[in-house]
């Protein structure tokens, strides 16, 4: 092993890692990926990439957006399959909320994704149902994410309640990188 790998990886931020990120992504997440791009040209969102001896191993895109308080969304992660269970997710998701300095940190996944689930969960976030929430708390929280086709958000800090008690830059958000995104990856699949 390299000096560089046996020191373990190190985590980059800057949208002039996007593509390396969205390669990593691109693994996971297909035609999704779209939603990504969109928010990182929009020069909303921004990129986290993991490096193990300069190599991408791991990558996140995430964006800050205004609710009641500031909300900082892990809004896509994923580590390498031959690289995982070996706390690059932790190092990823710590950077970026160091790197967000948020009042509230979010990430939204399926009830089946037990990686996700425990990766948030041991970072102190604390899953909900999208039905456990109340109708304005869900509808605001999943215009901020964009997280129709998930079934749950993970969040760290004030309860769902307190985040979304303004719609803040959620509507605007809802309708730019979610909507939009969604019928111009629609109309290509036509
Ligand atoms: C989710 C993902 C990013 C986790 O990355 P990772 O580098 O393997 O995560 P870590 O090694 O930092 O693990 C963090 C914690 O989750 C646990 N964990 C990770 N994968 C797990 C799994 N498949 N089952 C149960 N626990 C798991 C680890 O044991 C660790 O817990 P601990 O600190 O209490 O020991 C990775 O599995 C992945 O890329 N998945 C595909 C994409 C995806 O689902 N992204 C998330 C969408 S929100």
């Amino acid at each position: 092993m390299v000096e560089a790998e046996a020191q373990g990886p190190v985590v980059e931020i800057g949208r002039r890692y996007l593509e390396k990120a969205l390669d990593i992504l691109a693994r996971e997440y297909g035609r999704a990926l779209e939603y990504a791009r969109a928010v990182v040209a929009d020069g909303l969102g921004d990129v986290a990439v993991a490096l193990l001896g300069g190599r991408p191993i791991g990558a996140e895109i995430f964006y800050k957006i205004r609710l009641a308080v500031d909300l900082c969304v892990h809004y896509y992660v994923a580590v390498l399959r031959e690289y995982r269970r070996r706390g690059v997710g932790k190092i990823l998701i710590t950077t970026v909320e160091r790197a967000c300095k948020s009042d509230a940190y979010a990430a939204t996944t399926t009830e089946d994704n037990a990686a996700a689930k425990a990766l948030f969960g041991s970072l102190g976030y604390v899953g909900y149902r999208w039905r456990e929430l109340d109708k304005k708390t869900r509808d605001v929280l999943l215009r901020a994410t964009c997280g129709y086709d998930d079934d749950m958000i993970f969040l760290k800090g004030p309860a769902p309640r307190e985040v979304a008690a303004e719609v803040g830059d959620a509507e605007r958000f809802g309708h730019r990188e979610c909507y939009l995104v969604w019928l111009g990856v629609r109309r290509a699949d036509v």
